[in-house]
């Protein structure tokens, strides 16, 4: 299993280029099930998640192309993919595929709203806590569909096509909101979505369903209207940017200090991160190519942070954050509040040397002068890249082992971070 190697101690100074968002790139694919036409995505980042879904996609007969294969003037730029279910093949996703991401899962949507019929594997994904699925099942049963759990699979029927109703979520979901979108786009009549998760990518979804023909409006806010249509047709979007990995280089920069333009990421998809940030000790400023953030000289400050759904602090920059408190001056307190097992890396970051308290969800971070490079494991996605951050702050070397993690969220890290002056490579294993 390959590694990663981190030399700590350089600054980092430079451009890193931001890749369209995982997180979005995810639910546009699925989108592409919606209709037999094509749907065509820009900027869709080369992600091992990625590469999966087309797996789990070409599965329901999905045909597809890529362009943009070669380097280009920008190497680092995404691909082109063109995706057509013009005749979808198989309304079943297996275990084999859908155990390796959860977000497979929501296949689940575009499938029992076309098709009127899908059998779709109870997740897996990281092991970041229980994440049932009960929201997505009363929100399709509240759009008129029959479902039975059966052998592990969700077997959803809706044999006269599904109808449009009032969904309340009980707790903000984003997976739950895409599917019911998409779900609702093909629905008949008019469907109002409460407490809709407000997340960039969920209004990167609706902002291209609305491209493919569907009537939503409202997407960004927590009450989302979407008039069912009875198809829709193939479009043309880019993927938004990803704000999660512009935070984590962010984070990154203000742990290491040095200058760093993020290319592509703007104010409005990062928010509180960025004034977190500020806290911290880092200087943001948005420019019209990317976000510039600097830290020279001064150390960083401690701060007190809740994880929330946006608009707060993202549970997927948690990690980030308390590998860079790690080396504040004082005490930071950080309460996770999305995932209830989202703690892996607090033993990972203390064989770095960081002194991390755990008291139910809050974790106490006392500052220490400096961290020491060491062997760590990868536990889940965001996990992996804190310790990625982490060690380029510590003295010598670190040793990421099971690195598999950071390649289903992260294009080429070791690229980026190596062309703004870090010591990073790669160990094929
Ligand atoms: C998405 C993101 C993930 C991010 C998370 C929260 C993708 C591919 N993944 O995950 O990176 O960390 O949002 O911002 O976009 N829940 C239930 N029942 C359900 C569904 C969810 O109890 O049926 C709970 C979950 O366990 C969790 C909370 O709701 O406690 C929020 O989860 P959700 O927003 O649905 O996360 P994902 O969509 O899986």
């Amino acid at each position: 299993m390959d590694k990663i190697r981190v030399v700590g101690g350089a600054e980092l100074n430079g451009t890193i280029p931001i890749s369209g968002a995982k997180n979005a790139a995810l639910p546009l694919m699925i989108a592409s099930l919606l209709t037999e036409e094509t749907l065509t995505l820009d900027n869709v980042p080369r992600l091992a998640d990625v590469a999966l879904l087309k797996r789990i996609l070409s599965n329901h007969g999905v045909d597809q192309s890529v362009d943009g294969k070669r380097l280009g003037q920008n190497g680092l730029a995404g691909e082109t993919l063109h995706l057509t279910a013009g005749n979808i093949v198989d309304t079943t996703a297996p275990y084999e595929l859908v155990s390796k991401m959860r977000a497979s899962f929501w296949v689940i949507g575009p499938l029992l709203a076309r098709m009127r019929e899908a059998k779709v594997s109870l997740p897996g994904g990281c092991a970041i806590g229980t994440r049932p699925v009960d929201f997505f099942i009363q929100a399709l049963r509240d759009l008129g569909a029959d479902i039975d759990i059966d052998a592990g699979y969700v077997v959803a029927r809706a044999p006269k096509g599904l109808i449009g109703n009032r969904v309340v979520f009980p707790k903000v979901t984003v997976g739950a909101t895409h599917v019911t979108l998409m779900a609702a786009a093909l629905a008949r009549g008019e469907t109002v979505i409460e407490n809709a998760a407000r997340e960039p990518e969920i209004v990167d979804l609706a902002a291209c369903l609305v491209k493919m023909g569907a009537r939503i409006s409202g997407a960004g806010t927590s009450t989302i209207h979407v008039d069912g249509v009875e198809r829709l047709s193939g479009a043309r979007h880019a993927v938004v940017a990803d704000r999660i990995e512009a935070g984590t280089y962010a984070m990154a920069v203000a742990m290491t200090g040095g200058d760093v333009l993020l290319e592509g990421a703007t104010e409005d998809i990062l928010g509180t991160p960025i004034r977190v940030l500020t806290d911290v000790g880092a200087e943001i400023t948005p420019t019209n190519a990317g976000i510039r953030i600097r830290r020279n000289g001064a150390g960083i400050s401690a701060v007190d942070v809740t994880t929330e759904p946006f608009p707060g602090f993202p549970t997927d920059l948690q990690a980030q954050l308390m590998a860079l408190v790690s080396k504040a001056r004082g005490t930071s307190h950080i309460r996770e509040t999305i995932f209830e097992n989202r703690f892996m890396h607090v033993q990972e970051l203390a064989r770095l040397g960081a002194d991390i308290h755990l008291d139910g969800q809050v974790a106490t971070i006392t500052g220490v002068d400096k961290l020491k490079g060491a062997q760590v494991m990868a536990t889940d996605l965001r996990a992996s890249v804190s310790l990625v951050i982490a060690g380029l702050a510590a003295e010598g070397e670190t040793f990421i082992n099971r690195v598999y993690h950071l390649d289903r969220g992260f294009e080429r890290i070791e690229d980026k971070l190596g062309a703004c002056g870090a010591t990073i490579e790669r160990i094929a294993g």
